[in-house]
């Protein structure tokens, strides 16, 4: 077998087009992959550092554009963050209520998980002033998820459209404790309102309808905040005002991004690939559980507990896929790696259906009309469903002209069908897998064969 050609042309809008030529007897993949640190806890404690007492060090953060915002935004605030790197981040807390007022805006750039976990940090700034806004993607997502819940704590926050798009203008409060009933399972959401309580006064609680990922409660209680879970009513609740001090933070692989050489290792014929120390929180590895419905081969070894995140090397080997129903409460345990999971419902046998994940819509794209329409324009069957998909498998696809929209997850997932499509592959716009996966392209290229 030869190998695929892959080349990325800088176009004059200085996007990237990247091209992927399959050679006519197709490929295989093999080698040991390490995926760079997982997006969400980067952030997180880049905000906890911050806001901590003392210093806080983090070893193996992302250097993804996202992250960057948050460091700059709370550089901005006033906490100093040393040189972003893989090896070594030192932050130095400027303690918790203590954020100053920043003379600028402060950008969030892409990042849904910055602005709206900032949001919740800022409300509790009295006598404060901060405006946020973000690109011409973030700008258009929902804000008021975070906002209203501020608000029921007695925040005082304007922005568009009655408040629900950036940019927002934020003059700080006292707040007042609250119980929110999100009607959405999402850890942005809760996780905006923990670090509000952090600072307020008695017990904020938050009960969300299905368990999301649950980095926050983690990352706040190793930072000594005082956090009570109850599993049965997915309720977190935080007493404040809480002092957090100063951690060591060792960042794993993120499941999210070693989603994609999961699927790549299962559809392409031939291959085997070990992804080595990614994070298998319970509340992230829904996507484990779907390729294992649909019959994929993926072992867990070296099963180990590195900062208070369970991590693990995951080996995978092709199969022939079977088609899954994915809905309910697995949905928000693998909401990032749908569309790269829609990528293997292509190449499995059957119809597969995912429900329950209307969420998608209102990501950094609309992920279930941009993937049905991406993978339809390589031949695909995907039909759009309000809150899903229906992708029947099993017609092959063909290398075509197809467009990230700017979304991190859709570009990769595209260059992972384009290994099992016949012909040449152009993704516009692929630089956007530098977002959370800076070096995406780079190890592609290392590990076809
Ligand atoms: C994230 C939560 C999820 C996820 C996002 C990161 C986080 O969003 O899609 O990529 O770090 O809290 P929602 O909370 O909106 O579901």
């Amino acid at each position: 077998m030869s190998a695929a050609v892959i080349t990325v042309e800088t176009q004059q809008d200085l996007s990237h087009k990247l091209i992927i030529q399959r050679p006519p007897l197709g490929l295989s993949l093999q080698g040991r992959i390490r995926v760079p640190g997982d997006k969400s806890i980067s952030h997180r404690a880049l905000m906890l550092g911050a806001i901590a007492q003392g210093e806080t060090e983090i070893q193996g953060l992302l250097l993804g554009e996202d992250p960057r915002s948050t460091a700059s935004c709370f550089q901005a605030l006033g906490a100093e963050i040393s040189e972003l790197n893989t090896e070594l981040v030192r932050v130095k807390g400027i303690g918790l209520g203590n954020l100053q007022e920043p003379v600028d805006v402060l950008n969030a750039g892409n990042s849904g998980t910055t602005l709206r976990l900032m949001l919740g940090l800022l409300a509790s700034h009295r006598g404060r002033f901060f405006t946020v806004t973000g690109d011409s993607s973030l700008r258009s997502r929902p804000m008021s998820r975070v906002v209203k819940p501020l608000q029921q704590m007695g925040a005082h926050i304007w922005g568009r459209k009655d408040n629900s798009l950036a940019p927002l203008a934020i003059q700080g409060q006292a707040l007042k404790p609250t119980h929110y009933y999100s009607p959405i399972a999402s850890a942005q959401v809760k996780s905006c309102i923990l670090l509000a309580g952090l600072a307020t006064e008695g017990k904020t609680t938050v009960t969300e309808p299905a368990l999301s990922r649950d980095h926050s409660e983690r990352m706040l209680r190793a930072f000594g905040a005082d956090l009570s879970v109850d599993p049965e009513t997915n309720s977190v609740t935080i007493t404040g005002p809480a002092q957090l001090y100063g951690q060591k933070v060792i960042v794993p692989g993120d499941i999210s991004s070693a989603a994609f050489w999961l699927v790549a290792g299962a559809i392409v014929p031939g291959s085997e690939l070990v992804v080595e120390n990614v994070g298998v929180n319970p509340t992230r590895t829904g996507i484990l559980e779907a390729l294992e419905l649909m019959g994929a081969d993926i072992q867990l070894e070296n099963q180990r507990e590195v900062a208070g995140e369970p991590v693990a090397d995951l080996r995978v080997r092709s199969s022939n896929l079977k088609s899954c129903i994915i809905a309910g409460d697995i949905v928000p345990r693998m909401i990032d790696e749908i569309p790269i999971l829609a990528v293997a419902a292509v190449f499995a046998q059957g119809t597969t259906i995912i429900r329950d994940a209307a969420e998608l819509r209102v990501k950094e794209s609309d992920r279930i009309t941009v993937m049905a329409q991406q993978l339809n324009k390589m031949g695909a069957q995907v039909t759009e469903l309000p809150d899903g998909m229906e992708i029947t498998g099993g017609t092959p696809l063909a290398g075509t002209d197809v467009d990230s929209h700017t979304d991190h997850r859709i570009a990769m997932s595209l260059a992972i069908a384009a290994l099992v499509a016949t012909g040449i592959t152009t993704i516009h716009r692929a630089e956007a897998a530098a977002i959370s996966y800076p070096g995406f392209f780079q190890s592609l290229t290392e590990i076809i064969n």
